[in-house]
């Protein structure tokens, strides 16, 4: 390995402006998704002319943008309201942060009002009153709920049955954007709420090939120096991705941790074998932070895949796993919450599951593999091995 100096390293930049593969919103516009622009013009549109639009919903994968082309167009409504003389104010919380419908109402409140709203205290009765009568002034205000498949799984969809309550008052303009991540968002919605929220959704589908291409090649330009990044490159990285689920953040990345290596080794341009070498390392990094996140018991039982042959069953998965406790001091789990921890690996996508006939086994039973090369098997053994 080469020994790194600031100066060497400095001197030998790649990097035109790194921050540029992370901007959310950067300064030349997003690229392409024409359509769904379209469409979110065309529905808030109304708020211009002093009318609240209905509740809307966008959902799609993670990576699709989302968040960049909803703020984005937020942006240009309140260019545009200013120029037209009507008030707009635009509220956006991400949900993440925000969990419970009494934070979001907190925080709609105080976003709308502009006197000290106590944290703590208040009913939501009270909240709820307070947010109407700072929309009696008869602003245009725009809600955005990002990430709301948080709140939904963790309590419920009241907050959206609240907001689109509000604007029985008539004096109020209220009008909201719901963003998920998950495409069965739906399944959390009870009939009262999809009635008034299911009339207008936007999907944004995954990132084709050539549209990841023409993202990162955009900033590539911004981010890199002159001949670092060749279109095969490019065509690469955007291969990979759209193959894996057309997420633009991962493909940005990835492009940034070729660069990194590539810096490391005084390299001058981006190689595809670079790619491939980043590729395997985000992989891999991003299934440890996984695995390290797992209960002991999980963990033990992910251990017992690892050291499986190529394909294993449920039953045999099982007596392994009891086996593997002695080794580290456990009492072993019941049969049955070893099986919902499968069901549940099979949703990270950490292994492959289905029910299936087996023939040694003379019946059906679950089908369990682990696709992964041995190269990874061992650095991954380690490492869990090490957190539990
Ligand atoms: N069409 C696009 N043009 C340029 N950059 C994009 C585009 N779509 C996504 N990005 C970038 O990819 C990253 C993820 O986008 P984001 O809007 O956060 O996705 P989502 O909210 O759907 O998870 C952001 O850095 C964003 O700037
Ligand atoms: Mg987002």
């Amino acid at each position: 390995m080469r020994k790194l100096t600031f100066d060497k390293v400095l001197k030998k930049s790649i990097y035109k402006d790194r921050d540029a593969l992370y901007d959310l919103l950067p300064k030349e516009g997003l690229v392409g998704r024409v359509s769904e622009r379209n469409d979110l013009i065309m529905e808030l549109a109304p708020i211009l002319l002093n009318s609240p639009v209905a509740s809307m919903f966008v959902y799609g994968t993670p990576g699709t943008g989302k968040t960049a082309l909803t703020l984005e167009i937020c942006n240009e409504l309140k260019r545009e309201s200013k120029k037209k003389h009507i008030e707009i104010k635009v509220v956006y919380i991400n949900c993440s942060e925000n969990r419970t419908e009494y934070s979001i109402l907190l925080e709609i409140l105080t976003r709308l009002s502009n006197t000290e709203v106590p944290k703590l205290g208040w009913s939501t009765k009270k909240v709820l009153t307070e947010i109407r009568s700072s929309l009696k002034n008869n602003t245009n205000v725009l809600v955005v709920l990002d990430e709301i498949d948080y709140v939904l799984k963790e309590s419920g969809d009241d907050i959206l049955y609240r907001l689109s309550r509000i604007n029985n008052n008539l004096t109020s303009k209220l009008s909201s954007i719901v963003i998920s991540n998950d495409l069965r968002v739906y399944d959390y919605l009870s009939p009262r709420t999809q009635s008034s929220f299911g009339r207008i959704k936007i999907i944004f589908s995954p990132y084709t090939t050539q549209e990841l291409k023409a993202i990162l090649a955009n900033r590539a330009a911004k981010a890199y120096l002159p001949k670092v990044v060749s279109s095969a490159v490019l065509g690469k990285i955007a291969d990979i991705e759209s193959e894996r689920g057309g997420d633009a953040r991962k493909a940005l990345e990835l492009l940034d941790a070729c660069g990194k290596i590539s810096l490391a080794r005084g390299k001058k341009r981006l190689t595809l074998e670079v790619v491939e070498e980043a590729d395997k390392n985000l992989e891999r990094d991003s299934l440890i932070k996984t695995l390290t996140g797992l209960t002991k018991h999980q963990k033990i039982l992910y251990l017992t895949l690892l050291k499986s042959k190529a394909q294993t069953t449920g039953p045999e998965v099982y007596l392994n796993y009891v086996k593997a406790c002695k080794s580290f001091k456990a009492t072993p789990l019941s049969e049955r919450r070893i099986r919902t921890f499968v069901i549940f690996f099979n949703e990270l996508d950490l292994i492959h599951s289905e029910v299936g006939w087996v023939t040694n086994l003379k019946k059906k039973s679950r089908k369990i593999s682990l696709n992964l090369d041995s190269a990874i098997k061992i650095k991954i053994r380690k490492k869990v091995r090490d957190s539990i």
